[in-house]
């Protein structure tokens, strides 16, 4: 391999180039990042024609004791469910010590812990003066971890609803633990939006740390989101329509994602994307639905108020605090402006059957949309990398989504942009990963193999602008779509082997690829060499990746051009990600299994000769002045 350090002879990687894709599947923000512990809180899961039900809350009581249904008397006008919970004994008669009601389970169990606080925050009014006990109780031996007595006094008797509010800290742990609203006095009660929220999310923003951290340290530089398929929905009244995700959280609607199967209360909506993209300072890039579901799609005649609620949804974005949509915006505690400069007509239209539909429609987004904001940059998903020639209608970037299902694939298309066109639109490949056997729910086979795209995406950086693997998250009790980033549940994550090529490959925003020629017969090695200057001291690192499919041990002559042998030191760090085993994956039992370790390399210089372990993706990091 010989890399030649010369800036000149190099190219610039786009500073956007390494970024995160997220997409509501997997339970990855409902029960996931967003840290909402309530399942279902307002009692709507069964969507707005149909009678609500109340999963997964369940009744503590005997049926004789209390009754349970939904009635359309909520005080907030955009969800009208409510529970009506009637009591039939109290403390004198009949009732069990510990009272009766209703009891949420969360998503897969509710974390909480000893020392920690949550804000309990929900709607109420009752037909008696009755009081009311909330709790989280452990799932071991039902013990109590926390638990505060609400007296609803006088008012409570009044048919007028009132928010309760307490934040209550918990005494001991349990992983798996429920919220319980109960009483043991007789009467009525209607209860609605039952939140229970941990205090310590990031920045109050209502992420969950633990998984907010995994993604801030693979350094993102765009966010796109809020999917993938997510946005279209099977049918357009399952899409994700942003205005109602927006607003009070009591009065968001929640909506049924059809595609992967599950019921949204719509806390992380909209703004919380652009707040999200904020925290991660990254660039937020909006995937909007333009008419179009998988099963069903409006007309071009009716595309005119889609158009409208696209160019609202920047208003919401960009506008000022004083404009229609910006002040719903300013209203939610955000009144500077989200710095959205991307957004991306609909998601994957173009590469189905539904291209004349997407095509016919993408126009009418198009035009508006540059002339209300004409510095903002439009996606289309129409791929062109495969063309020799650019992309065929306006657009500033195109998407590029792939999931092979062997190794062998995923590695010989880093070559995917070797030929496509050097003018016109740039890609976005806002999706890729292996799946299938080969990847599992994460091997090392994928990672290496997926390493060996990113290093051909680097090479190609003056066509491909951004990258973002896909899924990011998966919720381990809800595996919807395998192998995913990050894996978690209610207090444990970890990354599989792919998320820690991402973090292999974090510096590569703004850094320069260089020159190199890697001179080998061997068709499973890829090698690359980028340089950046360390934010930290102001020193350049040269770093040089090897990656090898091969299974065998591989020896490689590194020459180093452009440097004086003074400045390279004798001793640099290596980084290897490789396992015994390719098939390896990470686990909550063994999460640091398939993990990059760093040693030091003894036997540094200009020239160096290497041995690059089977099934491995190796970096060699040489600081010089
Ligand atoms: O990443 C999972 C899904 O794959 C996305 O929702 C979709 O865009 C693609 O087909």
């Amino acid at each position: 391999l010989i890399v030649n350090t010369s800036i000149s002879l190099g190219k610039q990687i786009p500073n956007t180039f390494m970024g995160v894709f997220f997409e509501e599947i997997n339970h990855a923000g409902v029960g996931g990042l967003w840290a909402e512990l309530v399942s279902n809180r307002g009692f709507e899961a069964g969507g707005e024609n149909d009678p609500s039900n109340i999963y997964p809350w369940t009744i503590i009581g005997d049926k004789s004791l209390i009754q349970v249904s939904i009635d359309q008397t909520s005080c907030f006008e955009r969800n009208k469910n409510a529970l009506k919970m009637e009591v039939h004994c109290d403390n004198s008669y009949s009732c069990p010590p510990d009272g009766i009601g209703i009891s949420n389970p969360g998503f897969w169990g509710m974390n909480i812990e000893k020392g920690k606080k949550y804000k309990v925050v929900f709607y109420v009014r009752s037909t008696e003066e009755i009081d009311l006990k909330i709790s989280f109780v452990g799932s071991d031996d039902a013990v109590k971890l926390a638990s505060t007595d609400i007296n609803l006094g006088i008012d409570g008797k009044t048919s007028k609803w009132r928010k309760v509010e307490h934040v209550i800290e918990a005494n001991a742990t349990n992983h798996n633990s429920s919220l319980q609203i109960t009483t043991t006095g007789k009467g009525v009660v209607w209860l609605d939006q039952v939140s229970a929220m941990p205090l310590d999310t990031y920045k109050g923003h209502g992420f969950r740390n633990d998984l907010f951290q995994m993604v801030e340290e693979l350094k993102p530089r765009i966010f796109r989101f809020p999917g993938g398929c997510y946005v279209e929905g099977n049918v357009s009244k399952n899409a994700f329509r942003w205005k109602q995700t927006v607003g009070s959280w009591e009065n968001r609607p929640g909506h049924y994602g059809d595609v992967w199967g599950y019921w949204t209360d719509d806390g992380f909506g909209y703004f919380e994307g652009l707040q999200l993209a904020e925290d991660l300072n990254a660039l937020p890039i909006w995937v909007f639905n333009n008419g179009i579901s998988l099963y069903e799609h409006v007309n071009i005649s009716d595309i005119s108020p889609i158009v409208q609620e696209v160019l609202d949804g920047i208003e919401f974005a960009r506008g000022s605090p004083t404009s229609k949509w910006g002040s719903i915006r300013g209203s939610m505690g955000h009144p500077n402006p989200f710095d959205l400069r991307y957004v991306a007509v609909g998601n994957e239209e173009c590469e189905r059957d539904l291209k004349a539909t997407y095509l016919e429609t993408y126009p009418k987004f198009y035009d508006a949309i540059k002339q209300a904001y004409p510095d903002i940059q439009i996606i289309s998903n129409c791929d062109a990398s495969t063309s020799k020639l650019p992309l065929n209608h306006p657009a500033d970037l195109y998407d590029y989504h792939r999931y092979p299902k062997s190794a062998n694939d995923m590695f010989h298309m880093a070559q995917d942009f070797d030929h496509t066109s050097r003018t016109g639109p740039k890609a976005f490949v806002s999706e890729y990963a292996l799946t299938g056997d080969e990847a599992g729910y994460g091997t090392l086979l994928a990672a290496v193999a997926e390493a060996a795209f990113l290093i051909g995406l680097e090479k190609n950086s003056d066509v491909v602008n951004m990258v973002s693997y896909a899924p990011l998250f998966v919720n381990a009790n809800d595996r919807r779509w395998n192998p995913d980033a990050i894996v978690f549940d209610s207090h444990k994550v970890y990354g599989t082997p792919s998320y820690w090529v991402l973090k292999l490959f974090k510096e590569s925003n703004g850094a320069t690829f260089l020159n190199s020629i890697l001179q080998t017969n061997s068709s499973t090695l890829a090698a690359s060499a980028i340089s950046w200057k360390s934010s930290i001291d102001g020193k350049s690192i040269l770093r040089i990746k090897v990656v090898n499919l091969e299974s065998k041990t591989v020896n490689v002559d590194i020459l180093i051009d452009g440097l004086e042998s003074s400045v390279v030191h004798s001793k640099l760090t290596r980084t290897v990600l490789t396992s015994s085993n390719v098939m390896d994956e990470n686990s909550f039992l063994q999460p640091n299994k398939v993990v990059p370790k760093e040693s030091v390399f003894e036997n540094a210089g200009k020239i160096m000769n290497v041995e690059i372990d089977p099934h491995s993706v190796t970096l060699f990091d040489i600081p010089y002045v």
